[in-house]
């Protein structure tokens, strides 16, 4: 019996295997661990993952490019078909065609096949929605089975992250899990120490355990919209007095499960039809003409690159000029702060309803135990720090931490790798 932990995540993934019962995450591509959850359908039928699927859709080569395909698990979009080439194939589909390279890179490098897993899941898939919830974690059940792991079973994001902290502390704790990836961003709280670590049942050490359906890619499409989207016709006046651009297209396009939507020959039709009926029917060539190249990703890359940035510079410039000679686009920190603010409150205000949960007062956390790509963002982080202002602050691993925990829940689950 090989057994690995998976954490697919909305943006990036990882698997891991037990080595000596310490858990090791396998470079799925040229010596890394932690690769884009992306792939590439080349016209001519060759299949990229990864950063070689980015680099493949940067290179304009003809195919169809995705991201996020873990943000459409639960929603109806699941069973919807989506071209690629002269096919149409279901998300459920390109979900197995991704994980299916995953699963066989991680093999090759430990040198044998898995045959279980502990795959890694947010402790909502969908806010609110129990029957859709459950759906979802169905789906990832029957993909798994499907490229043929025999045992599948699951465990949440941030208690994951909680068993790879774990392994560092030499005293009982309670600890708050903060990890905000791309897609949800999940809180546990839990008591750890080395003796606990032990123990293969720990339901009494998890005290609670929240989450919400807001990650990085949400910030990405308010900083979108805010900035960005605006140049394209979002907003702009219609020749009908009162009436301004609909704004769904927009949000498809800055939203990176929806992005290829926007491709369609009808949407394009209808885009033609809003440019007749508007007042700057200049910014809607400009639209059309990204959609006509199937840039869409590239001007979220755009944006995602600006976010990530801002942590270190006050403002983030960049070309546009292939829409159009001397289009360009700046976006500040104080843009990102200004469009995002909402969704990190939002994420701040779990913490409470997770003390609720366990009990407990914001004094009595020790700790907080940061994960995950979005905690790199400072007023995400204030949000968090501010609900427990006496814990002390770790950083986890950010891209690996999950991946590490669900690793060690592996060899728990089914015993040594190998
Ligand atoms: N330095 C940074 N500053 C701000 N955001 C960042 C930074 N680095 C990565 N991110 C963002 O973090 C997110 C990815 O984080 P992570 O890999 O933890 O998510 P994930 O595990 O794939 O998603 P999820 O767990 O929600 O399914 C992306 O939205 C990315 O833009
Ligand atoms: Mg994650």
């Amino acid at each position: 019996m090989s057994a690995c932990g998976l954490d697919f995540g909305t943006s990036n993934t990882a698997l891991g295997r037990s080595v000596d019962h310490v858990p090791e995450l396998l470079p799925l591509e040229a010596g890394q661990t932690a690769i884009p959850s992306a792939i590439f359908f080349e016209h001519d039928g060759a299949v990229f993952i990864g950063r070689a699927a980015i680099d493949a859709y940067v290179d304009g080569g003809p195919g169809r490019f995705m991201r996020s395909l873990k943000s459409v698990l639960g929603t109806a979009l699941i069973d919807e078909k989506t071209k690629i080439g002269r096919e149409r194939a279901s998300f459920r589909d390109v979900i197995a065609s991704y994980l299916r390279v995953v699963k066989h890179r991680a093999e090759q490098a430990a040198g044998y096949s898995f045959n279980s897993v502990v795959h890694g899941r947010p402790v909502h898939f969908v806010d609110n929605k129990p029957e859709a919830d459950r759906k979802a974690e169905e789906t990832l059940r029957e993909i798994a089975k499907d490229i043929g792991f025999a045992n599948v079973t699951f465990q949440f994001e941030p208690i994951a992250a909680s068993l790879d902290y774990e392994r560092q502390i030499t005293r009982e704790e309670i600890a708050l899990i903060a990890d905000i990836g791309g897609g949800t961003s999940d809180f546990s709280i839990v008591r750890l120490s080395p003796e606990r670590h032990k123990k293969a049942d720990r339901k009494s050490d998890i005290l609670a355990n929240d989450g919400v359906r807001i990650g990085g890619t949400d910030f990405d499409r308010r900083l979108s919209l805010g900035t960005l989207m605006p140049l394209f016709g979002f907003g702009s006046e219609m020749k009908k007095e009162g009436l301004h651009a609909p704004s769904g297209y927009f949000n498809d396009l800055a939203t990176w499960s929806s992005i290829n939507r926007m491709y369609e020959h009808n949407v394009k039709f209808q885009i033609g039809q809003v440019r007749r009926e508007a007042k700057a029917p200049e910014l809607f060539d400009r639209l059309l003409h990204v959609l006509e190249e199937q840039r869409g990703h590239t001007l979220a890359m755009d944006v995602e690159d600006a976010k990530i940035a801002l942590s270190d510079v006050e403002q983030f410039d960049f070309s546009l000029d292939w829409v159009e000679p001397g289009l360009g686009a700046t976006i500040s920190r104080d843009d990102l702060v200004t469009h995002t603010k909402r969704l990190a409150l939002r994420i701040g205000a779990r913490i409470e309803i997770c003390l609720k949960q366990a009990k407990l007062s914001a004094d009595k956390i020790d700790v907080v135990f940061l994960t995950g790509g979005s905690t790199r963002l400072a007023h995400v982080r204030r949000a968090i720090v501010e609900g427990v202002p006496a814990a002390h602050v770790i950083e986890g691993d950010t891209f690996g931490a999950v991946a590490k925990g669900l690793t060690i829940e592996a060899e728990r689950r089914f015993g040594p790798a190998g």
